[in-house]
C-alpha cells in the first residue's frame, strides 16, 4: 500500500497545479470542468477559492481545497450589483492570496506546484506568483470575440464609442463587424471609470501571464483567436468545449432533476428551454411578456426562474395564478436545471437565453438552436455572433414582447424558413464534437498546453 502510494507520489512530482477561480458560477463551472480536465491528464489540483460561493469540495473528491477570507459582509454578498462585487474581492482577496499561495509553496511534503491556473478578473494574481517565482495561465471563461472588444476599450473610448449614447446604439462599430454601438460589452453602472479600470487591468494582466487558456475551439472564433495570438505574442489554447470532456456536470446549485423526467414524456425537438444563467434578472413587466409569449407559442416550455430573478419579487408571485393550468400543464418551471443535460435531451428544440458564454456554448455543443435576449457585457457581443456570424439562432432586438417571442419560437422550432439555421446548428455541433477527438483543434491544444506546463519544471 504504501509502496504504491510512494510510486504515484513519485509518478506525480513536480506536477501539481494551483487553480483559482472566481466565484460567480459562470466562472467557478468552467474553472472547475478545467481542473477536472487537468486532473485526468495526471496533474493533482489544488484549489484556492473564497469562502463566497465556495464550492462543495465533496463533489471533488480528488482536489485539495484552501479557503481564503473574502472580506464581505452579508449584505455585500448579496448584493446584486456585479460590479460592485468585483472591485471588494479584487481588493479583500490580495493579501488572503498571497498569504495562501506563500503557504503552499512552502509546503515541502506536497508535490512541487508548476503553475497557477487563474481566473482573468483576478488581475492582481500574477504580480503575487511571479513574486513567489510562479508562473500564471490565465483562464478566460468568456468568448475570445468579446476579449478583443474589451482589449479595443482604450481605443473605442480615445473614438468617442465609450461612454455609450442613446442617440448613436445602431451605428455600426467599423473596428468590429458585425457589432453595432449598442454591441459594446458595457454594464449599467455609475462607476464607469471603475468598469473601465478592472477591464483594463483583466486585459493587461492576461497579456503579461504565460499564456491563456479558452474554453472555445478555433472553428468558432478563428479569426479572434489568430488575433489575440497575433497581438499578445503569449501562447494561447482554445481546449473548448470544457462541458464535453466529462459526461459529469458540475453541480453548483441544487438541480432539479424532474427537469429530465418531465422532459422524457415530451415530443423530440418540441421542447423550448429557458434560462438566464446565475446573475441576470427580469422586471416584472418582461417576465409576464415571456410568459405570454411562452404561452401564445403554443410550444411546450421548461423554464429556469431563479427565486429572486424577477426583481422585485421572491419567486414565482407575479405569474398569474393557475397559469400553468390555463394553458394546459405545457410548461414546467424549475428553480435550477441540470443545463447540460437539458440541453442534450432529444426533447428540446431551442433555448431562449441570456447569452451568456457557458450556455452559448453548451447549446452550440448539442445543436440547439438560440433565441437571444442578451442583458449586459459580453452576452451582447455573444448574442451578435449567433445571430450575425454563425447564425445558428436570431436575437430579439426590441427587448421583450410576447409576440416576438412567439414568432421567435415558431420560426426556430416550426416553420420552414427556421430550416437554415436549424441546419447550420447540427453542423456546428459537428465541429464542437470533432475539435475534441484526436487530432481535432482542441485536442491539439491540450496537448500543448500540457506539454507547455511540463516544460515551467526544468
Ligand atoms: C456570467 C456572465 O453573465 C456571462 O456573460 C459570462 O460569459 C460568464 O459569467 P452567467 O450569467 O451565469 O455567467 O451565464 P453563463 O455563462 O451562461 O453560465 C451559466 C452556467 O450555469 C452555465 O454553465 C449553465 O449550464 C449553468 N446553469 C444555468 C445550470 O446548470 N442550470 C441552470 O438552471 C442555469
Amino acid at each position: 500500500m504504501e509502496n504504491s502510494r510512494g510510486t504515484r507520489l513519485q509518478q506525480s512530482k513536480g506536477r501539481r497545479l494551483v487553480l483559482f477561480p472566481l466565484p460567480l458560477k459562470g466562472h467557478l463551472n468552467p474553472m472547475l470542468e478545467l481542473a477536472n480536465i487537468l486532473h485526468s491528464k495526471g496533474f493533482s489540483i489544488t484549489i484556492i477559492h473564497t469562502h463566497f460561493n465556495a464550492p462543495n469540495s465533496d463533489d471533488y473528491p480528488h482536489f485539495t481545497f484552501h479557503p481564503i477570507s473574502d472580506g464581505l459582509s452579508e449584505g455585500e454578498a448579496s448584493t446584486g450589483d456585479i460590479l460592485h462585487l468585483l472591485l471588494l474581492l479584487t481588493v479583500n482577496c490580495v493579501e488572503p492570496f498571497r498569504d495562501c499561495l506563500a503557504r503552499l509553496l512552502s509546503n515541502v511534503s506536497e508535490e512541487p506546484v508548476a503553475c497557477l491556473v487563474a481566473d482573468a478578473i483576478w488581475h492582481f494574481s500574477r504580480l503575487v506568483a511571479d513574486s513567489l517565482k510562479l508562473p500564471t495561465i490565465v483562464l478566460r471563461t468568456s468568448s475570445a470575440s468579446s476579449f478583443l472588444v474589451f482589449g479595443a476599450f482604450p481605443l473605442l473610448r480615445e473614438k468617442g464609442y465609450l461612454p455609450i449614447q442613446d442617440s448613436r446604439l445602431e451605428e455600426p462599430l467599423q473596428e468590429f463587424p458585425p457589432l453595432r454601438i449598442k454591441d459594446i460589452p458595457a454594464i449599467n453602472t455609475c462607476e464607469l471609470e471603475a468598469f473601465y479600470q478592472l477591464v483594463a487591468a483583466m486585459v493587461n494582466e492576461s497579456k503579461a501571464s504565460s499564456g491563456i487558456i479558452w474554453n472555445s475551439f478555433e472553428d468558432l472564433e478563428q479569426s479572434a483567436l489568430a488575433t489575440i495570438h497575433q497581438d499578445f505574442h503569449i501562447p494561447i489554447f482554445p481546449i473548448g468545449p470544457f462541458h464535453k470532456y466529462s459526461p459529469t456536470s458540475t453541480t453548483l446549485s441544487i438541480q432539479d432533476h424532474s427537469s429530465i423526467a418531465w422532459l422524457d414524456t415530451q415530443a423530440p425537438n418540441s421542447v423550448v428551454y429557458v434560462s438566464f444563467g446565475s446573475i441576470a434578472g427580469l422586471d416584472e413587466t418582461d417576465f409576464i411578456e415571456m410568459a405570454w409569449g411562452l404561452a401564445n407559442s403554443k410550444q411546450p416550455f421548461l423554464w429556469v426562474v431563479r427565486p429572486g430573478f424577477i426583481r422585485g419579487s421572491e419567486w414565482l408571485e407575479p405569474l398569474p395564478s393557475g397559469f400553468l393550468e390555463t394553458i394546459g400543464g405545457r410548461g414546467h418551471i424549475v428553480k435550477w436545471a441540470p443545463q447540460h443535460e437539458v440541453l442534450a435531451h432529444p426533447a428540446v428544440g431551442a433555448f431562449c437565453t441570456h447569452s451568456g458564454w457557458n450556455s452559448t456554448l453548451e447549446s452550440i455543443s448539442e445543436g440547439v438552436p438560440m433565441i437571444c435576449l442578451p442583458c449586459f457585457s459580453d452576452q451582447k457581443v455573444n448574442a451578435r455572433y449567433v445571430s450575425q456570424v454563425w447564425r445558428v439562432g436570431v436575437q430579439l432586438e426590441n427587448g421583450l414582447k410576447r409576440g416576438e417571442i412567439e414568432g421567435a419560437i415558431r420560426r426556430l422550432m416550426v416553420e420552414k424558413s427556421g430550416q437554415e439555421i436549424r441546419d447550420r446548428c447540427i453542423s456546428l455541433k459537428e465541429k464542437a464534437n470533432l475539435c475534441l477527438k484526436q487530432g481535432g483543434s482542441s485536442y491539439q491544444a491540450l496537448e500543448d498546453l500540457i506539454s507547455y506546463i511540463s516544460s515551467f519544471f526544468f
